[in-house]
């Protein structure tokens, strides 16, 4: 017999069903509350315990085991053996590809990563000092006027046509950022190269050198695009499907979905974590100082990089960037004192009560900064390069919501307004 749940209000008796995942999560179904008890909602500010959806694509589970998985495949194996468009296909499609599906996703990239001309223009309107991911939204946004068959997905085929379109010219957008910040000419990339030795061109090739790409900055950066692929529905993600489920296009939900990101507590925290540790160490290291003030609820400042809604334990991406940053500043050669001060403010966070008690744990921005900041990135472009691992988890949960046909989402309220009353004339005032 299938399980209920019963709701008393008043006496009276409500019964909903509830429904199981494949990994054992129960929810209960209160799609029928509303119509059964004359109007009664429900109400989770912040949605800390609300399913938006169910949804196929990503498991990640909080416990005592810190479990990231795409498709079934767990982050650990993914990030050790996989690579980026490998990962973007399985996120997109399902299943990983096969060694011609593979060859075909990145040819029809490829064959669609110009960007036109004139979306320069727009560009070129920005000051040098603009925040990247304001520009990255913009133009992912003015996408749109330029490819308007990416609109209306009504076939598998328009669909399959804004997936390529977009996981081509995103790439470019990401690098053009970059360049206007830096004064570098603007440039296309190079089709001879893989994804992401790609991306790493089109960002740092100089006008009057060649760009050799090094091994150990492709891997390391193809690692992070795999860690930050997908995450269910957090805020950027919950903003993308929400965004498109009015039925507005991918490039125009995704570009809402950048701007979600951007936000300090959600992606835009690996820049503020970087912030956050080139401000101790020039205030002379003192840790202590910053974790009291993280502690101190008259204070504003918190911990950056520390902490997760849904990871109580450990969160399993920061353990395999931890491990990355060291290998990677090894391996290039490069001492940054700050990977020092980011280790010793989590041995103190870890062994603090306020911490502990809270389960607040290193999260994936916390290290990330410090690899991105070694491969030569400028702090404004973290959060950019986020977005850049996360653009397939976006696609494939965009893409799932409307398979599913999912309807608008429109969430309730409990209004707590004034009550009816009557205009006054501003002379009664
Ligand atoms: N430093 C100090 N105290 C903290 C922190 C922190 N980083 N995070 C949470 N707390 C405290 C918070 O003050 C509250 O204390 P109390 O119970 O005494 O009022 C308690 O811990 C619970 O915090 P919350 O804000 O209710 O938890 P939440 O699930 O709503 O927020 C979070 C999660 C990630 C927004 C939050 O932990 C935070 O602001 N962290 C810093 C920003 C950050 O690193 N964000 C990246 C998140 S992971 C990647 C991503 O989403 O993009």
């Amino acid at each position: 017999m299938s399980e209920k749940a019963i709701l008393e209000i008043d006496g009276k008796k409500y019964e909903f069903p509830i429904i199981t995942g494949t990994e054992n999560e129960k929810a209960i179904d209160i799609k029928a509350l509303r119509g059964a008890t004359g109007g009664i909602t429900t109400i989770d500010p912040g949605y800390k315990n609300t399913g938006s959806c169910e949804s196929a694509i990503t498991f990640l589970n909080g416990g005592e085991e810190g479990i990231l998985r795409y498709r079934g495949y767990s982050i650990e194996e993914l990030a050790d053996k996989a690579d980026f468009l490998e990962v973007a296909y399985l996120l997109i499609f399902g299943e990983l590809p096969t060694q011609s599906q593979l060859d075909k996703f990145h040819a029809d990239i490829k064959a669609n990563s110009h960007v036109d001309e004139d979306v320069k223009k727009i560009l070129d309107g920005f000051p040098k000092s603009a925040h990247p991911m304001g520009v990255l939204s913009s133009l992912t946004s003015a996408l749109i006027a330029f490819n308007p068959t990416s609109v209306n997905v009504d076939s598998e085929e328009d669909m399959y046509n804004a997936i390529v379109k977009i996981m081509g010219k995103f790439p470019v957008l990401v690098a053009w950022a970059l360049r206007k910040r830096t004064g570098q000419p603007l440039d296309y990339g190079d089709d001879s190269l893989g994804y992401v030795d790609n991306i790493l061109k089109m960002m740092f090739k100089k006008p009057n050198s060649e760009y050799v790409v090094d091994p150990i900055v492709s891997k390391a950066l193809d690692k992070l695009l795999i860690l930050h692929a997908d995450h269910e529905q957090n805020c950027s993600t919950s903003t993308v499907r929400i965004v498109g489920s009015s039925h507005a296009g991918l490039f125009a939900s995704l570009s809402a979905g950048i701007c979600a990101l951007w936000g300090p507590l959600h992606g835009g925290a690996n820049q503020a974590v970087l912030e956050m540790l080139e401000g101790i160490k020039e205030d002379g290291g003192d840790t202590k100082k910053y974790m009291a003030k993280a502690k101190d609820k008259n204070d504003p400042f918190r911990l950056m990089g520390f902490g997760h809604r849904v990871y109580k334990n450990f969160d399993p991406r920061a353990k395999i960037i931890k491990v990355a940053a060291d290998d990677v500043l090894n391996s290039l050669g490069v001492d940054d004192p700050i990977l020092e001060i980011a280790k010793g403010l989590e041995k103190e966070a870890l062994e603090d009560p306020y911490f502990v008690d809270r389960k607040l744990y290193p999260n994936v921005d916390f290290y990330s900064g410090i690899i991105y900041r070694a491969m030569g990135i400028p702090v404004e472009m973290f959060t950019v390069m986020f977005a850049l691992g996360r653009l397939p988890g976006w696609i494939a949960q965009w893409k799932e919501m409307r398979e599913n046909k999912e309807p608008i989402g429109r969430p309730r309220q409990v209004y707590t307004g004034e009550n009816s009353r009557s205009f006054k004339e501003v002379s009664e005032r």
